[in-house]
């Protein structure tokens, strides 16, 4: 049995698609639930922030997480695949006027990301203040909270539409199949066992 963290969303479904083809069946959350039980699955049903934290504490064997939250958690869990959904980038957004200068002082910028963005402004050796909120983050330069903004940009239009630009790209982020340590060596038949199944669909989509 291994229990499965996906995160809320079209992430998860696209998953279950994936699922329902390998295994057969229907995978699906039925209405609020947040378990769902099919064969020797367990599925869980959380928010995408908190997907590696299941995993990481053992209440999920496996998860699907986006390599940006990975990235800014820092987790000590096993990176399986790259499973090429949810494609994005973490950028850096500024309004569509201005210009990037780098050498003003007290530059302020809004995140969700914080370690993502303080490790890129001291990779860079220039110093920011870092504002952390948790959503609309597009806002903040247009109402003077911030100078620019450190975000996920998948199609663009949240920017466009509020009359940012990308200045800068940071990384590409994906959904990766992730693994508990523990998981790992304990049930290492049944994980790779998926892993295979799950990367040959991938491998033939992509
Ligand atoms: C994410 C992200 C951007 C938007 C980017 O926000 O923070 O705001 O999606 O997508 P786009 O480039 O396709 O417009 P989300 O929808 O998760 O909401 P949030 O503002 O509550 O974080």
């Amino acid at each position: 049995m291994l229990t499965v963290a996906l995160p809320k969303g079209r992430i998860a479904e696209q998953t279950l698609e994936i699922f329902a083809e390998i295994f057969g069946g229907e995978f699906k959350f039925e209405g609020r639930e947040l378990i769902l039980d099919m064969g020797e699955f367990r599925f869980l049903n959380v928010r995408n922030q908190d997907v590696p934290t299941y995993v990481e504490h053992g209440a999920a064997d496996i998860g699907v997480v986006g390599l940006d939250v990975i990235t800014e958690k820092e987790l000590d869990i096993i990176q399986l695949l790259d499973m090429q959904l949810g494609k994005c980038k973490v950028a850096i957004g500024i309004k569509n006027e201005d210009e990037l200068d780098w050498s003003r002082p007290n530059i302020k910028i809004a995140t969700k990301m914080v370690n993502i963005t303080k490790d890129y402004f001291a990779q860079k050796a220039v110093g920011v203040e870092v504002i952390k909120l948790y959503g609309s983050i597009e806002l903040a330069p247009l109402v003077g909270l911030a100078d620019a903004i450190v975000d996920i940009v998948e199609t663009g239009s949240t920017m466009r539409e509020n009359g940012l630009k990308v200045a800068e790209e940071i990384m590409d982020s994906s959904a990766y199949l992730i693994a508990n340590k523990n998981s790992y060596y304990a049930k290492k038949d049944e994980i790779l066992s998926l892993y295979e199944k799950i990367k040959a669909v991938v491998e033939r989509d992509n």
